[in-house]
C-alpha cells in the first residue's frame, strides 16, 4: 500500500533530534512520497536541504496569509526565481486567506491574487489555507477564473461545510482532508469528507500540527497520514487499499509526481 502526505512542515524546529526516525516510521506507515509545504519564501534553504537527504520530498514555494505583512514589491519575483530553479519544486504555496484572526483582509487578498498569477504563469497548483474565509475565497477565485483564467489545486487541511466543499469542487479543486476529520466534534467536516469524489480526495498531516485520533494532542508527523486515511476509509465505507490507491493517485496527478 502506498500513501502520500501531501502536506507537511518537517523542517520546523520540533523535528530538529529525529527525522531519520521519522522517516523510518513513515516509511513502516507506508508513506512514499511527501510534499512539503512553504509558509515564507526565507524557509526555502531548509526545506532544500531536507529534500537533498530523503529523495520522497517534493515541496512548495509560497507566503502563508498568516504572514502576508512580508510581502514586498521583491516578494513575487523571489517565488519566481525559487520556484524556477528547482524541479522539486511542485506547488506554489501555501497561500489562502484566514479571517479567524487576522483583520489585514486587503492585503491578503492582494497577496493572494500575485501568487495565484505566479502559479498560472508557472502552470503550477495551488496549495490553499482557508479558515473562516471561504465565501470571501470563492469570489475571488470566481473574479480570477473569468479575468486571468482556472488555477488548479488543493483546499488544504480541508474544514468546510458541505455547502462550502461544493464550491471548491466546482471551482476544480482537489480537497485534503487531515486530523481533524478524525476529532469527535467534527461533524460538519465528516459530511463534506463524505460527498468529496473519489478522484479530488486527497490525505495530509499538516504536521506537527493536528494529530489524528488516537495521537491527537502529540506533535503529529507523517506517518499518521495512516490514521487519516484509515478514518477515512472507514466514513466512506471504502477499503484502505482502495482509499490509499485513490488518494496516491490523485497526488501524483495534482503536483505531476512519479513515484520512483
Ligand atoms: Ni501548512
Amino acid at each position: 500500500m502506498q500513501l502520500i502526505d501531501t502536506h507537511v512542515h518537517v523542517n520546523f524546529d520540533v523535528f530538529q533530534e529525529d527525522l531519520i526516525l521519522l522517516q523510518k516510521r513513515w516509511q513502516e506507515a507506508g508513506v512514499v512520497h511527501l510534499v512539503h509545504s512553504c509558509v515564507e519564501p526565507t524557509e526555502f534553504g531548509s526545506i532544500q536541504a531536507i529534500a537533498d537527504k530523503f529523495s520522497e520530498l517534493s515541496f512548495a514555494v509560497g507566503l502563508h496569509p498568516l504572514d502576508c505583512e512580508k510581502w514586498t514589491s521583491q516578494t513575487a519575483e523571489r517565488i519566481l526565481e525559487l520556484a524556477k530553479s528547482d524541479p522539486r519544486v511542485v506547488a506554489i504555496g501555501e497561500m489562502g486567506l484566514d479571517l479567524y484572526k487576522a483583520d489585514n483582509y486587503e492585503q491578503q487578498q492582494k497577496v493572494l491574487q500575485a501568487q495565484l498569477e505566479i502559479a498560472r504563469q508557472l502552470d503550477k497548483p495551488v496549495i490553499i489555507h482557508c479558515r473562516d474565509a471561504a465565501a470571501p475565497l470563492r469570489e475571488l477565485f470566481e473574479n480570477f477564473w473569468r479575468e486571468r483564467g482556472p488555477v488548479r489545486g488543493v483546499m488544504h487541511c480541508w474544514g468546510g461545510t458541505p455547502e462550502e466543499t461544493k464550491w471548491f469542487l466546482d471551482l476544480g479543486f482537489y480537497i485534503s482532508f487531515s486530523g481533524i476529520v478524525t476529532f469527535k466534534n467534527a461533524r460538519q467536516i465528516k459530511e463534506s469528507a463524505c460527498l468529496v469524489p473519489s478522484d479530488r480526495l486527497l490525505i495530509e498531516t499538516d504536521c506537527p500540527f493536528l494529530a489524528p485520533v488516537p495521537k491527537r494532542g502529540k506533535r503529529n508527523e507523517p506517518s499518521y497520514v495512516r490514521y487519516v486515511a484509515e478514518y477515512l476509509a472507514s466514513l466512506r465505507q471504502t477499503s484502505l487499499e482502495s482509499l490509499a490507491r485513490e488518494t496516491t493517485n490523485n497526488a501524483c496527478q495534482l503536483f505531476q509526481l512519479s513515484l520512483g
